[in-house]
């Protein structure tokens, strides 16, 4: 790679996707080019193919539970809505009128057996079949127009995996089960957090930042920036630990889970999954700081030991490219949107385990306020952060980015011992101790976003 390739010397895109990646396992050098976060063309690009030409995530089953209920998402440049039709099938849309192209849902989310047209009142029903063209008769159409459908469109691929909703703006995209792969345990692992699944705490925020969508993509999988970035928030949290009456941690590890030797000294660790999926984890004891303190013993009857203790475990997991799911304390469901090459979009929820008591949705929801959203103390600090490595990858003089190199020599394939508590075989891991910050699980992504890249050029030549 030449590192003072400037972006005046913008090379043609398929010879660009692989000059943005100095991936080198033999030799141990995985660097990146700042072009990645900055060029627009590149930008564009990715939007198409990462965003346009593959899975993407949309949302949950459970937010709209009842018939004609609708949510609105947005895929790359393309508004989508998800509807569930009056039989209680779910089907995923373009949410453009085939007329004129006006969007034809115009909330975030709704309930709606027909869906009226704002611009001429062309009408669709909850499973996008259009019942209504205002003034047909009266038209004057040629017999070519009726040979048309005016329905809404359907995504060429929509799928559900255990309520968590995906849809794709191709067609030629591999099964969902086969995309998901082996992370789909740790999405499984969430939902049975209650034998009634998952919930979301009503209200979401959304918010935007200066920066490239894949400083956010990053930042989730980065425990290396936790003490730097957050010093206030763990002063807060030392603070309160002095209170007396805040009780003590208790391990239910060290108590009743016979670990093997390999765990001696382990603090967390991550996991890369095929398709560009991670996890990067923190081995956290069971303790009254977490709202699923008062369930302990229920956990561990109704699903073992092993997936009780990973249910209190600090787990940040992605599913490439738009999908983030943050579980400590409380629980952040995200969903990252390109803008630009230097401004985001992340729309956040808080979840929950249907049926917590009053209690526990309070603390859980207290906590979330604390650490997440605009308001609270981390997500501010790590915007700060995204805004000033934008700023500094504007400077092409600079060499590739070296911010993946934590971690190379400790990275083995396959599972471990954690993983195996979850029956999870990932295709790598890396085990930690505290200050091991893992990096190489962003490897992953960036494999994963130059085989889009790469599928994407192919079937643009092809078209
Ligand atoms: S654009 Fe929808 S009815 Fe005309
Ligand atoms: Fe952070």
């Amino acid at each position: 790679m030449n590192e003072m390739r400037t972006i005046e010397t913008i090379s043609p895109i398929d010879s660009m996707i692989d000059a943005m990646i100095d991936d080198r396992p033999a030799d141990g050098v995985f660097r990146l080019d700042r072009r990645m976060f900055t060029d627009p063309e590149l930008f564009e690009a990715e939007r198409r193919h990462v965003f346009e030409g593959g899975w993407v995530f949309l949302g949950l089953a459970c937010e709209i539970p009842e018939a004609h209920d609708y949510f609105t998402r947005q895929i790359g440049r393309h508004p989508i809505v998800v509807m569930r039709d009056g039989s209680g099938s779910l089907g995923g849309f373009i949410n453009s009128c085939p007329h004129k192209g006006s969007r034809v849902c115009q909330l975030a989310h709704g309930n709606s057996r027909l869906h009226v047209c704002p611009y001429h009142s062309w009408t669709f029903d909850s499973a996008g079949k259009n019942r209504g063209v205002k003034w047909k008769a009266a038209g004057a159409h040629a017999p070519a127009f009726d040979e048309l459908s005016h329905d809404l469109r359907r995504l060429p691929a929509f799928a559900e995996h255990n309520g968590f909703l995906f849809g794709s703006l191709v067609g030629d995209v591999p099964p969902l089960s086969e995309h998901l792969g082996e992370a789909a345990k740790l999405l499984d692992l969430i939902t049975e957090e209650s034998p009634d699944g998952i919930e979301l705490v009503p209200g979401s925020v959304a918010f935007t930042y200066h920066g490239n969508w894949k400083l956010q993509l990053e930042n989730a999988s980065d425990a290396y920036h936790f003490t730097s970035t957050h010093p206030s928030y763990l002063k807060v949290l030392e603070l309160r630990a002095e209170r007396p009456d805040d009780a003590t941690p208790r391990s239910v590890w060290e108590s009743d889970q016979p670990w093997s030797e390999e765990a001696a000294g382990v603090q967390g660790g991550s996991y890369s999954f095929d398709h560009g999926h991670v996890l990067n984890w923190g081995l956290i004891p069971a303790s009254p700081a977490h709202p699923m303190y008062d369930r302990v013993e229920a956990l561990g009857e109704r699903l073992g030991p092993g997936k009780r203790d990973w249910i209190f475990n600090m787990r940040n997991l992605t599913v490439f490219p738009n999908m983030q799911i943050v579980e400590s304390a409380a629980s952040q469901l995200r969903i990252i949107r390109p803008i630009a090459p230097d401004m985001t979009e992340v729309t956040t929820w808080c979840f929950a385990p249907r049926g917590e008591s009053a209690a526990a949705r309070r603390q859980r929801i207290r906590s979330y306020e604390d650490f997440f959203n605009p308001t609270g103390m981390a997500t501010p600090d790590d915007a700060a952060c995204y805004e000033n490595c934008q700023a500094g990858h504007a400077s092409g003089l600079v060499g590739p980015l070296q911010g993946y190199s934590r971690g190379i020599a400790a990275t083995k394939l396959g599972g471990n011992v954690f993983s195996d508590k979850l029956g999870m075989t990932p295709a790598a891991n890396v085990l930690a101790d505290s200050q091991l910050c893992d990096e190489t699980l962003y490897h992953n992504y960036y494999r994963a976003w130059r085989t889009r890249m790469r599928a994407g050029v192919a079937r643009e030549a092809l078209a």
